[in-house]
């Protein structure tokens, strides 16, 4: 632990304003949680906090959406992503929200000890404002027409038809979404960080100080600071929120991004009597586990923050992850392209040691990463199932048929090179996952301690134990060995110690994967305890690399399989459950669309001449046949009757249609498109798709023609 001797473990404080998905989860809870369950074994002083985040804008839109207060949906939301955590065993020491009385006073206190220091800068500047309901809107409530593509309800931040990022001042027409009144400009004023004043600390801080951050952490820091920082306001014009405590303040409120960090420090207050030493002695490890949105804040203006205010520890390290996409695509809440933990919950329920563990053997650490339902399969199948699971099982079941139900003893003087080879292995396997994990490196920690339930499935296979038994067996009837000559002439003794050596490693190889497993697989170390009926205690990291830990002669209970196989049926369930989710947000959304108007341009492609064009030929054809193509996630094969021919084509369309629901659908085809192999199958042309907002149609003729009429 070096020069630290406390731990204090924050994660990213989760908007409430919508439930979790598995992307939160692998971004930074998991991490976060594997973390702390280590240093918790370690017996070091930790507390690890969060809650959810309960002010800005994200809050009042959804407020807006929904036609109920900012109050309620934060309620609503904080019982459900605090459940879906517990249940997930993600091991909070507290799950607070900044509603809290307690962190609106902390986060006054602090925002006041600055402007005192006199450490803000008061500026006015014109901002929109609604005449009707009397209030400054932040840029997500204005809405005007989009100079991009003429969408005439786009946000004063973004259009959502055409993509586009935009500023208030860019928008046609600016216009209240709360009242619909035009908006005026007004002078307003704000408090503002000079956070350029704290350029040259945090170069020190970071650039020099920190260069074991992870690459993506370090590398956007650099960036920021390498362009410049400028002055930020830290008050926002709202009625929701914590109250700038100036006289000359009304209707001023915390920049959220202010009072959210703060909740860090409010929650380990409530949390503990004790908090100062966990936020102010410099022996203290401050660790901040976020998603990489919220690098910045993490890493420059709280930084910067805690320095103004003075008195308090800086992040030691703040190792954010990259995103999850699901099923090849990004992560839409809006477009419901999410899987959500409260459902995983129902769907799977005593299951959450698999999705930990896929979540955490594909944790986007260094780059964005992919969910599948298929990789979720076959990593529960192929590796819980078939390694971890099997081995242990194996050891206990083999146990109780061959050693009467009691660890066998070790027998010194029949023990062999492939035995003390074994034995090695445990302090090693300890030291691999030990230095992984101080490294916030958790793939690999994870791969490790699967890669010692592999050994000891290799070391069992090595042994044999159940083949040694039957050769006892027919040596104590009299009966002549034939089958296996490589034990020709061993004595009843040596077989019984071999059986016996080759049971007990594997069980104190059980008993250490329960120890190393326990950080990423709680609910399974937790188990096999009880199975092998040793107390919690004994995942104490320092017993971890142990071979001693179960006694001789101790009486185990029977096997339970810790995991079960994952059918086809389910994953197909779930694909099809993201399909629906997206399809009935989409049908939302263009119910409340408004009526179209010009379709956003793509950006052009360079000008052909008729000649290019002509090249093509193009056909409408009639689809003969679907069927998904095994192992592919996202791709159908289909067969289509061009008139003259049926063509084979593989299409990237599995994501967007069922096969049965395409047969029979005319299609254009590109039909003297070079063939081209995929997984396999020769596909002989290609099917034109109209694409809108993330959404595929075929592109076809108005009414239907005979199959294999040309278009030009
Ligand atoms: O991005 C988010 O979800 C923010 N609510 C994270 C806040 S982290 C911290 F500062 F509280
Ligand atoms: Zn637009």
């Amino acid at each position: 632990m070096g020069k630290f001797n406390r731990y204090l473990i924050t994660a990213a404080l989760p908007y409430a304003n919508g439930p979790v998905h598995i992307g939160h989860l692998a971004g930074c809870y998991l991490p976060a949680d594997i973390y702390v369950r280590y240093l918790r074994a370690k017996k070091a002083d930790v507390k690890f906090v969060c809650g959810t985040d309960e002010h800005g804008v994200p809050i009042t839109i959804k407020a807006m959406k929904e036609n109920v207060s900012p109050q309620d949906v934060v309620d609503k939301y904080h019982k459900i992503i605090g459940d879906s955590f517990a249940a997930m065993g993600i091991s909070f020491d507290i799950f607070s929200r900044t509603s809290n009385q307690l962190h609106h006073q902390t986060s006054q206190d602090f925002f006041l000890k600055m402007y005192k220091d006199g450490l803000f800068e008061e500026r006015e500047s014109e901002q929109f404002f609604d005449p009707e309901k009397e209030m400054f809107l932040a840029d997500r409530y204005i809405i005007g027409t989009c100079p991009n593509c003429g969408n005439d309800k786009a946000y004063g931040d973004q259009c959502e038809r055409c993509g586009r990022t935009l500023s208030p001042d860019e928008l046609i027409n600016p216009h209240s979404a709360l009242s619909n009144a035009p908006l005026v400009k007004k002078k307003t004023k704000h408090w503002y960080m000079p956070l350029q004043n704290y350029e040259p600390w945090l170069k020190e801080y970071i650039i020099d100080g920190h260069k074991e951050w992870k690459n993506n952490v370090y590398g956007q820091c650099k960036s920021w600071l390498d362009s410049g920082l400028q002055s930020r306001a830290m008050t926002r014009d709202s009625n929701w929120g914590i109250k700038v405590p100036l006289p000359d303040a009304e209707g001023k409120v915390l920049y959220v991004w202010f009072d959210a960090p703060i909740g860090y420090i409010s929650a380990t207050k409530e949390l503990t009597e004790d908090w100062a030493s966990y936020w102010c002695k410099e022996d203290t490890k401050l660790v901040h586990f976020i998603g990489k949105d919220n690098i910045v804040f993490h890493c420059i203006i709280f930084p910067a923050m805690l320095k103004a205010h003075g008195g308090f520890v800086v992040p030691d390290n703040v190792p954010a992850n990259e995103f999850l996409n699901i099923e090849g695509e990004k992560v839409s809440t809006s477009r419901n392209w999410a899987v959500w933990v409260n459902d995983y919950i129902q769907d799977f329920p005593d299951q959450q040691d698999v999705l930990r563990y896929v979540l955490c053997a594909t944790a986007p650490e260094t780059k964005d990463n992919d969910f599948t339902w298929k990789d979720f399969q076959d990593r529960n199948n192929n590796e819980l199932v078939a390694v971890f699971g099997n081995f242990i099982n194996r050891a206990l079941v083999l146990m109780h048929k061959l050693c009467g139900g009691k660890v066998p003893p070790l027998h010194e003087k029949y023990m062999e090179e492939a035995d003390r080879e074994m034995l090695n292995e445990f302090a090693v396997a300890k030291e691999k996952i030990e230095t992984s994990l101080e490294n916030y490196r958790f793939r690999e920690a994870l791969s490790e301690v699967m890669e010692f339930a592999r050994k000891g499935n290799q070391y069992l296979q090595k042994c044999e134990p159940w083949i040694l038994a039957s050769v006892l067996e027919k040596l104590k009837a009299g009966e002549p060995n034939i089958k296996h000559p490589q034990y020709e002439g061993k004595n009843e003794e040596y077989l019984q110690a071999r059986i016996d050596i080759s049971l007990h490693i594997c069980l104190q190889m059980s008993a250490n994967l329960a120890i190393f497993s326990e950080p990423f697989l709680p609910f399974t170390a937790k188990r096999i305890c009880h199975l092998l009926k040793v107390v919690d205690r004994m995942l104490e990291w320092d017993n971890a690399g142990s071979t001693k830990l179960l006694s001789v002669g101790y009486t185990l209970r029977a096997p339970e399989l810790l995991f079960k196989k994952i059918e086809d049926e389910q994953v197909k369930a779930q694909v099809e459950k993201l399909h629906a989710g997206l399809k009935q947000a989409m049908d939302a959304a263009a119910a409340a669309a408004p009526a179209a108007v010009e379709v956003p341009v793509t950006p052009a492609k360079p000008e052909i001449q008729y000649d290019d064009f002509a090249k093509l030929d193009l056909r409408v054809g009639t689809i003969l046949e679907a069927e998904k193509v095994p192992k592919a996630d996202k791709l159908l094969k289909l067969l289509v009757d061009i008139g003259t021919e049926k063509r084979t084509v593989v299409s990237g369309i599995a994501m967007h249609f069922a096969p049965e629901d395409i047969v029979g659908k005319q299609v254009t085809l590109v039909a003297n498109l070079a063939p081209r192999k995929m997984r396999g199958i020769e596909s002989q042309g290609m099917i034109l798709m109209a694409e809108d907002n993330g959404k595929l149609v075929f592109v076809n003729p108005s009414e239907a023609v005979k199959a294999g009429s040309g278009v030009s």
